[in-house]
């Protein structure tokens, strides 16, 4: 790693408002809980949560500039704008922050869309996201409950709570959402039998 992790942590701080570091130091929490829990590596964790939203508030233009330019799949263009600051985030968190650990990266890229297959640290995060402290929104405290003993069926519980929120706004839904979503029931189905 280039950079100590204080020096990391102000410079992702400087890419946001104060509300989103707050909401990033509630995701770091929370992920190294999980991780202990699950029995993931925590520091991979933390690390993964401290750069999640690194593009958040970047300028659209920029974001777009990046997909093109690093060849992102072009697919994310044509939905929802709050999507792309993840896989630009696991961009920048390579060539500015100097992360190389690809199970990181993919954490960052993944943590808003999930994809097929999450690994145990995807999962982490992506949950983290949903349940840390800040956040408000209808079903999260029976997604934290969840969180509590079964990794997966709150992680679903996440995703279905997005799905439903698109649905209700008439908004299209991300492919690797649905996709993600069901992977995950998937492998919950074959871990019973
Ligand atoms: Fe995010
Ligand atoms: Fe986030």
């Amino acid at each position: 790693m280039n950079r100590s992790r204080e020096e990391l942590m102000k410079a992702v701080r400087e890419q946001m408002p104060e509300h989103r570091w707050a909401h990033t130091e509630g995701v770091m929490h929370a992920a190294v809980a999980l991780a202990k829990r699950y029995g993931a590596d925590p520091v991979k964790a933390d690390l993964a949560a401290l750069l999640h939203d690194v593009a958040k508030y970047w300028r659209t233009d920029k974001m777009e500039q990046i997909i093109r330019e690093q060849l992102l799949p072009a697919e994310l263009l044509e939905h929802d704008k709050s999507l792309w600051h993840a896989p630009v985030g696991a961009f920048v968190a390579e060539y500015e922050y100097g992360i190389t650990d690809p199970e990181i990266l993919d954490a960052i890229r993944y943590h808003t869309s999930g994809r097929e297959n999450m690994t145990l640290l995807d999962r982490i995060v992506c949950l983290a996201d949903y349940i840390e402290p800040g956040r408000d929104f209808p079903g999260v405290d029976h997604i934290r409950e969840l969180a509590e003993h079964h990794l997966d069926q709150a992680l679903v519980a996440g995703f279905d709570s997005t799905i439903s929120f698109l649905l209700e706004k008439k908004r299209r839904i991300f492919p690797l959402t649905v996709i993600a979503r069901n992977s995950l029931l998937l492998s919950m189905e074959n871990n019973q039998a």
